[in-house]
C-alpha cells in the first residue's frame, strides 16, 4: 500500500487507448513526486498490462475498475480476480456509482466481490455515496452506513481494514460541485467510526478513507487537509497528467509536513 499517509488514485473511467495510456505513463513517471509512493491509477483492462510494464520499478500502484466473483465459467464478458492477479494488478475499484447505477452493481455482489479480493491480496478500493435526494433530505448517513453494512456483512474484522473505502457523493461526480471539506469529512469520520465499531479502534487505526467527487489541484489541499480524508478517488483531473501531478505534489508536501 506504499509508506504515504494519503492514497492519490486516478480513475481512468472508459478513457484512453493503450498508446494513451503510455504516452500519459511516459510524461507522469518523468514528474511524479516520491517515486509513485501513494499512486494508483486505475485503468480500463486493456491498458493494466501496459500500465504495469510501463510503471515496473517505481511504487506507483495499477488498479482495475471491476472484477466478477466467481472464480472462472460462463460469465461473458467479465474478468475473474485470476486474471487481474497474473497481470500484476495491485487494486481494483467496485461498487463505483456508475456501476451501481448503470450497470447493476448490487451490494450482494459487492460483498462477494470483495471476498475473492481479498482472499487474493488485491486491495479493494469500495465506493459507496449518495444521490442528491439524499442529501437534500439530509439522510446521506443512513444511506452509506445501509451500503457499508451490506457490503461488509460477514467478513472477517481483520479483512476489512485492508479495504480501501471512497466516500463519492453522486452529486459531485464529473459535475464540478465538490462537496465542501466539512461535508466531505463529516462522511469520512462516520465512515471510519462503521468500520471501528466493526473491527476494533486499533485495526481500523490504518484505515484509509478516500474522497471522491470533483477533486482537482485548486480544491485538493483543502480536502487532504481534513483529518478524516486520506487521499481522492479522481475522474476527470487524472486524466492529464500534469494535473493528475500536481495533486501527488500536493499529497506528497502534506505527508511530508
Ligand atoms: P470526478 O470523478 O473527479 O470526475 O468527479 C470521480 C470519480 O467518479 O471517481
Amino acid at each position: 500500500m506504499g509508506d504515504s499517509k494519503f492514497l492519490i488514485a486516478g480513475n481512468w473511467k472508459m478513457n484512453k487507448t493503450i498508446a494513451e495510456a503510455k504516452e500519459f505513463a511516459a510524461k507522469f513517471r518523468g514528474m511524479m513526486p516520491d517515486d509513485g509512493d501513494g499512486v494508483a491509477i486505475v485503468a480500463p483492462f486493456t491498458q493494466l498490462q501496459a500500465l504495469k510494464e510501463a510503471f515496473s520499478g517505481t511504487k506507483v500502484m495499477i488498479g482495475a475498475q471491476n472484477v466478477h466473483y466467481e472464480a472462472s465459467g460462463a460469465y461473458t464478458g467479465e474478468i475473474s480476480v485470476k486474471m487481474l492477479k497474473e497481470l500484476g494488478v495491485d487494486c481494483c475499484v467496485i461498487g463505483h456509482s456508475e456501476r451501481r447505477q448503470y450497470f447493476n452493481e448490487t451490494d450482494e455482489a459487492l460483498n462477494k466481490k470483495l471476498r475473492v479480493l481479498l482472499d487474493s491480496g488485491i486491495t479493494p478500493i469500495l465506493c459507496v455515496g449518495e444521490p442528491l435526494e439524499v442529501r437534500e433530505k439530509n439522510e446521506q448517513m443512513g444511506f452509506v452506513g445501509g451500503q457499508l453494512f451490506e457490503d461488509l456483512k460477514g467478513l472477517d474484522p481483520l479483512d476489512v481494514r485492508k479495504i480501501v473505502i471512497a466516500y463519492e457523493p453522486i452529486w459531485a461526480i464529473g459535475t464540478g460541485k465538490t462537496a465542501t471539506p466539512e461535508q466531505a469529512d463529516d462522511m469520512c469520520g462516520f465512515i471510519h467510526s462503521i468500520v471501528a465499531g466493526y473491527c476494533g479502534d486499533e485495526a481500523a487505526a490504518g484505515l484509509k478513507v478516500l474522497y471522491g467527487g470533483s477533486m482537482k489541484p485548486g480544491n485538493a489541499e483543502q480536502l487532504l487537509r481534513q483529518e478524516g480524508i486520506h487521499g481522492g478517488l479522481i475522474g476527470g483531473a487524472s486524466l492529464s497528467p500534469e494535473s493528475f501531478c500536481d495533486i501527488c505534489d500536493i499529497a506528497a508536501k502534506l505527508n511530508r509536513e
